[in-house]
């Protein structure tokens, strides 16, 4: 099992009891989709696509809970994806589901952690991520801890009725070990 300790959060898979409480997230567009496209599995689909996720490197399926250290209280999720069928790259993914916690860091500190393990446990030259380019929240989390806005996709994600642009993040092995260790 593996488990991600940082100073505040602590990333781990999810238990089978905390299935409901995730997925009551996703069943909230506003929460986990405010910049998104939206939909939903039945739960019996989710809770199968999570416990096999670890062995589908292209699952959308959250892989780790972020859980507050201070209230041993489970947050939000993360996961990652191979995000391309021919090019060799990791997108990384992230929600604070519980409103209450976000604008804490949270969201920065399990991004770092979950790019920390991809570079080391993987053999990943690239990490990358996506998010619509109104998704401030998204993309200052990114800069902040060393993505580089690479490049606009025009007109590449429907929802809320309409066509919008997304900003394609990325940060490579050498960038990611030359930033300064992180605390
Ligand atoms: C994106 C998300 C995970 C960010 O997590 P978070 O813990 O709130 O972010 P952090 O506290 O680490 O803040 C990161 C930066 O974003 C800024 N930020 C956070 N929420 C913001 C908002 N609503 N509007 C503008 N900036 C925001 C923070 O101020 C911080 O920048 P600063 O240090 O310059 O002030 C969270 O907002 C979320 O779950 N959103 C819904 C799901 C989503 O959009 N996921 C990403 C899909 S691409």
């Amino acid at each position: 099992m593996t488990v991600l300790e940082g100073p505040r959060v602590r990333l781990r898979p999810l238990v089978p009891t905390e299935y409901p409480a995730v997925f009551a997230w996703y069943n909230d567009p506003e929460t986990v989709a405010p910049f998104d496209r939206f939909s939903v599995d039945t739960f019996d689909e989710f809770s199968q696509a999570v416990g096999s996720a670890s062995e589908e490197p292209t699952s959308l399926a959250p892989r780790f809970a972020i859980e507050r250290k201070d209230e041993a209280k489970v947050v939000g999720v993360v996961g990652h994806y191979r995000a391309h069928p021919i090019l060799e790259y990791t997108d990384v993914w992230y929600v604070l589901g519980d409103p209450a916690a976000r604008r804490h860091g949270f969201g920065r500190e399990s991004v770092q952690l979950l790019t920390d393990h991809l570079f080391a446990a993987t053999a990943v030259e690239r990490v990358g991520a996506t998010c619509d380019v109104d998704n401030a929240a998204s993309y200052r989390l990114l800069e902040e801890i060393g993505f580089r806005r690479e490049g606009t996709l025009r007109s590449a994600l429907f929802h809320h009725g309409r066509w919008h642009d997304v900003c394609v993040y990325g940060v490579t092995r050498s960038e990611w070990a030359a930033k300064a260790p992180r605390g």
